[in-house]
């Protein structure tokens, strides 16, 4: 897709992050766009962002994981705009750092009820309606890098990741005939509030495996800080909905890090492989733990958790 004049675009997670870079990038391009959120507080920010500019932006409140609320937000696109919409994206996401071996249901059925249930919820609500009106379009997901590849301390995500790049490019195959591109979008880190999602984690999935604190929030925060610009991360993805790219990798060396992923891929399914990739990595700390805030750790009552690497200090788990 080269011309978005006109078009509807729902943006999932639009009013925050990724997803409102993507409301930027896309209404500065002639779309009209929904900015679909579970955070309330989010939609009204992005709106007061939006109030002087001369773009046309609608608000939904949805929570992605709730398939009749999504069907009704669907609905609403279609008596506001008189057409489903002919650019989605399944932006919204959430994370939660933990080792795999302390994770929860809870902790499963969060993280991956919204990555990958999510945009399950928006493909089978979007996709027919897309189809009937016969206008074709184009569907862009945002996935992770960590989609390539385990991770000790983001196991949900990572597999909720891994299996939105395989859905996607099921959905490629499936939807050319109707005219219809698909783009996954597989960034590191963005500047974003990423770090805040538990603030939306429901209370029925609370019971969690892992040490969340405000300290690991705020150490998350300030990783995010350093993240790409979503603006610029959102020109990205046009590019690549524009070239019909399958994968964007946002990156100018992405195909030495695509081509080092999966000769590590090759070593690991040769005999020594896991020895040899152990021993590449520098650090044997569970890869993404800071210890002195208790960030990436189990929660302090898994004592059975073999966590040499831990910070001694349970008060500073609390
Ligand atoms: N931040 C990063 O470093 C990073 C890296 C790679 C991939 N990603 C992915 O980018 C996407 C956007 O995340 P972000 O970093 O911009 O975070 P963000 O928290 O700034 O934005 C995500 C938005 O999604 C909303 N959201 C969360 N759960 C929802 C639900 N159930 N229903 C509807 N909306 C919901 C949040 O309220 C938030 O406004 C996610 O899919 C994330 O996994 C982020």
């Amino acid at each position: 897709m080269k011309d978005f004049e006109g078009k509807v675009a729902f943006i999932t997670g639009g009013a925050s992050g990724a997803g409102f870079g993507q409301a930027k990038v896309f209404s500065e391009a002639g779309c009209k766009v929904v900015i679909a959120d579970i955070r309330q507080d989010h939609l009204d920010d992005a709106m007061s962002f939006f109030k002087d500019k001369n773009v046309h932006i609608h608000p939904i409140k949805l929570d992605i994981t709730d398939r009749s609320a999504y069907a009704a937000a669907a609905d609403e696109v279609e008596k506001v705009f008189g057409e489903p919409p002919q650019l989605l994206f399944n932006t919204a996401g959430v994370n939660t750092f933990g080792p795999a071996e302390a994770s929860t249901y809870s902790d499963f059925d969060w993280v991956i009820g919204v990555c990958l249930g999510g945009v399950i919820n928006g493909m089978v609500t979007f996709v027919p309606r897309m189809i009937k009106a016969g206008k074709g379009g184009h569907i862009a997901t945002v996935s992770s890098w960590g989609g390539f590849m385990g991770g000790a301390t983001t196991a949900p995500y990572s597999a909720a990741k891994a299996a939105v790049n395989n859905l996607m490019e099921s959905y490629n195959l499936s939807l050319r005939p109707y005219n219809i591109g698909v783009t996954v979008l597989c960034p590191m880190n963005i500047r974003s509030n990423i770090g805040e999602a538990v603030y939306t984690r429901p209370e029925h999935l609370a019971d969690t495996g892992y040490n969340v604190s405000e300290k690991t929030i705020s150490h998350l925060r300030s990783i995010h800080a350093q993240g790409m610009d979503p603006i610029e991360l959102a020109g990205w993805l046009k590019r690549g909905i524009e070239d019909d790219q399958l994968y964007v990798i946002p990156y100018a060396d992405s195909k030495q890090m695509l081509e080092d992923n999966f000769k590590r891929v090759i070593d690991l399914a040769t005999p020594g492989g896991v020895t040899r990739q152990e021993a590449k990595s520098k650090n044997k700390a569970r890869p993404y733990q800071a210890n002195d805030i208790g960030y990436g750790l189990a929660k302090t009552e898994l004592n059975w958790v073999d966590e040499s690497h831990r910070a001694k200090p349970t008060e500073e788990l609390k």
